[in-house]
């Protein structure tokens, strides 16, 4: 999710679950062929598995693009068909593209000869008055006949003409059925269904009907909810028994951080949902929003934001 799945997120999630496979931000080709690629690309040896999402349209851009990250090590690489931006739409790729079926599939066919890590597609159902029944099929029987490994689907159209992003993630319903329809159609490929999934109790419900369930928000929002990924979902323990545990086996990714000038607030700026509904959780925001900013500022901030989080027994997943 872009502005929000950078890697020092990634890294702060990965302490949850072992097992979620996650996303770096949609990167364009054009910032990866030509931009900062250490920059861009940049994560973790943690964050595995990650994937990479590629926003971008040209076959032969998009197959350098997935080769080099490939190259860099990532397990996945996404090519978005689903972000209904105003920029996005002027590059001709994300949502779109739903109405370029061949031209998704050729960008597939590309990436699939370029690399040997899974390439997987992220589509809606459908967008403005295009019938999701065809439009949906259409968009994947072209990609699995050029090789897509999965097609993860945001089960809801995007209307590019007239909503803000935003409101293009809740205004159009969402349509479950429609992806479990498509599910049932292809009992080779996995099909992941993403949408307005609040946490891992109804993740798991959505598994009676598809492969795999995706959360964009309720991971970030509420990043403790990923606590429960491993027991519920795999029948692992969890990496860390409480937030606290968790923001503690942070410290030293951060001072590593910190000593190569990586600003605290960049990082602790993806805590704010780490304690929510946890007594103490809006002093621990509040502190870490009052002196993470301040230049210097160093881990004894997070420590002191921690110790206003009144009630340790709360922060447990068990609670
Ligand atoms: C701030 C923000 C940035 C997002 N950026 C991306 C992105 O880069 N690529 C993508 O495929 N989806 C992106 N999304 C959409 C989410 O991945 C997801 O499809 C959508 O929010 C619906 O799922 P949810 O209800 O679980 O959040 C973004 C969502 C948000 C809130």
């Amino acid at each position: 999710m872009m502005d929000w799945t950078d890697r020092h997120c990634r890294v702060f999630h990965r302490l949850m679950t072992r097992r979620a496979r996650l996303y770096t931000e949609m990167l364009t080709t054009g910032a990866i062929l030509h931009g900062d690629r250490r920059r861009l690309l940049g994560f973790d040896a943690s964050e595995h598995p990650v994937a990479l999402q590629l926003g971008g349209s040209d076959p032969r851009d998009l197959a350098a693009a997935a080769k080099i990250g490939e190259d860099v090590g990532y397990d996945e690489v996404n090519l978005n068909v689903g972000c209904p931006s105003d920029r996005v739409k002027d590059g001709r790729f994300g949502a779109c593209l739903m109405a370029e079926p061949a031209l998704v599939a050729r960008c597939i066919d590309a990436m699939k000869r370029a690399v040997q890590i899974p390439v997987t597609v992220k589509c809606r159902i459908g967008i403005d008055d295009q019938d999701p029944e065809t439009a949906l099929d259409a968009l994947a029987r072209g990609v699995i006949a050029a090789g897509a490994d999965t097609l993860i689907v945001h089960a809801r159209k995007a209307w590019l003409n007239g909503l803000s992003p935003k409101e293009n993630r809740d205004i159009p319903p969402l349509d479950y059925d429609r992806v479990y329809r498509l599910k049932a159609t292809l009992p080779g490929v996995p099909v992941v269904i993403n949408g307005g999934i609040a946490g891992v109790a109804e993740a798991k419900q959505h598994l009676a009907y598809v492969d795999g369930a995706m959360l964009g928000r309720a991971a970030y929002q509420e990043p403790w909810r990923l606590l429960r990924v491993d027991p519920d979902l795999f029948g692992e323990a969890a990496p860390h028994a409480t937030m606290k545990d968790v923001l503690e086996a942070m410290m030293p990714y951060i001072e590593s951080e910190l000593a190569q000038g990586t600003r605290l607030h960049s990082i602790t700026r993806h805590f704010v949902g780490a304690f929510h509904g946890v007594p103490g959780a809006r002093a621990f925001r509040r502190h870490l929003a009052e002196n993470g900013v301040r230049p210097g500022a160093g881990v004894d901030v997070l420590r002191d934001a921690i110790a206003r989080v009144e009630d340790p027994v709360a922060a447990s997943i068990a609670a």
